[in-house]
């Protein structure tokens, strides 16, 4: 629908949504879009949804208007399947490994690229862990317009791959995530980029929000009691708290909200830090490592929104150790028949530990995100396995076919 404005989150300035913008120029803070929902109510049903695209733009009417005849820059991202676990009765997997570029990234992407097209933007950057850079990389080929992806030259080769093959302009870098960011702010202006960093443009946002429409939709409107969710940036959780909030607004859920749950590497765990020390933002975290890339985030631009939905849901933080998530990983695999990316595969290792400790009973409906695909892992998934078992499994014979694997 059409953007009534653009809100900063630490100020509630307002700015206009025909242009294209980055972050609230007062204070930094991160911009989300703002719509007339109220005017949606009753005149949009939940019921209204049945029999449109298998895809998120299905919730079209919830996201940026379009001029007349232009269409969303779509790769079929969204609408993933919520598998009920095998292994646990009331818990469900969303499967976002599913997506184009085997991401869920692939939904903000679809979003900020169609509207920078929209707005005429002929050149995207992006600092990225991996998964966001192939994501741009697939949406601005789709699109036909520039991107320029700086990553951290460690990262799983699938991301370097993807992207040079969508035609993307790569920078490795030697250094995290955190200074391609800088990287990309300093040249941004002199190259005429405009920069889609998580959070310092509002559409990733929009786009990742669907899947908190999605949750509604594929549980019946019924929202679980908690959803956890391997966060970096925080852009998930960030998007699917705002769906909420506006699923509310159309009347379409009451005010219960999910419990919602932070999963981070224990080799970067910054919000987990700042959430056990009862902290409003976190601090840069010093020495990252881990082989869940996409949690190798050292400072997330919007820590203040993250740690304040945990606090709203009565939520909680989790941290998960490179050997229990490649522990759930094979375990998720060999249960489920889901092959997880290591981010994914930490939201078991939290339910687990939150099971252990009584915060989640038995009973409750709680939905784990698999926030990606382990294909686009495997470089890392084999060394990763190297280190914790040096030693190789004792040799096995299958059908002339020897071992081990
Ligand atoms: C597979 C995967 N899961 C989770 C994340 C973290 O996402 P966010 O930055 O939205 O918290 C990433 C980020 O790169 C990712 O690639
Ligand atoms: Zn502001």
């Amino acid at each position: 629908m059409r953007i009534s404005y653009l809100e900063c989150t630490r100020c509630g300035e307002h700015l206009p949504g025909d242009r294209p913008q980055n972050i609230c120029p007062k204070d930094g803070g991160v911009l989300f879009v703002r719509y007339d929902l109220a005017s949606l109510k009753g005149k949009l049903r939940p019921e209204d949804l049945s029999g449109r695209v298998a895809s998120m733009w299905r919730y079209a009417d919830v996201l940026p208007e379009l001029h007349a005849g232009e269409k969303p820059v779509t790769l079929g991202e969204g609408f993933t399947p919520m598998l009920a676990s095998r292994e646990y009765p009331s818990v469900f997997i969303k499967d976002e490994g599913l997506n184009p570029t085997g991401s869920f990234k692939a939904r903000g992407m679809s979003a900020a690229v169609t509207m920078a097209k929209h707005y005429g933007l002929k050149k995207l950057a992006v600092p990225s862990a991996g998964n966001a850079g192939g994501a741009l990389a697939a949406y601005a080929a789709a699109a036909g317009l520039e991107a320029h992806i700086f990553m951290p030259k460690d990262v799983p080769v699938a991301n370097r791959m993807e992207c040079d093959y969508y035609g993307a302009h790569v920078a490795l870098v030697d250094g995290l995530i955190s200074d391609c960011g800088r990287m990309v702010a300093e040249r941004a202006t002199k190259e005429g980029w405009f920069d889609v960093s998580t959070l310092k443009e509002p559409f990733r946002v929009e786009g990742k929000k669907t899947m908190g429409y999605e949750v509604g939709e594929q549980l019946g409107w019924k929202l679980p009691q908690g959803i956890i969710y391997p966060t970096g940036g925080g852009v998930g959780m960030i998007g699917m708290w705002k769906a909420f909030d506006e699923m509310e607004e159309l009347g379409w859920i009451g005010s219960g909200r999910p419990k919602m749950i932070t999963v981070q590497a224990a080799g970067c765990a910054p919000i987990v830090k700042a959430w056990e020390a009862g902290k409003s933002a976190s601090e840069m975290w010093a020495g990252a490592a881990t082989f869940a890339a996409g949690l190798r985030v050292p400072k997330a631009y919007g820590d203040y929104l993250i740690l304040d939905i945990l606090k709203k849901s009565h939520g909680t933080a989790v941290a998960a150790t490179d050997e229990e998530i490649l522990a759930a990983m094979r375990h998720w695999a060999s249960a489920e028949g889901v092959f997880a990316a290591p981010e994914g595969a930490a939201s078991l290792v939290a339910y687990q530990k939150l099971r252990s400790s009584g915060f989640f009973r038995a009973e409750d409906t709680v939905v784990l995100f698999s926030t990606g695909s382990a294909y686009k892992y495997l470089d890392m998934i084999e060394t990763q396995e190297k280190k914790a078992r040096p030693e190789p499994p004792a040799a096995r014979t299958i059908g002339g076919i020897i071992g081990p694997f």
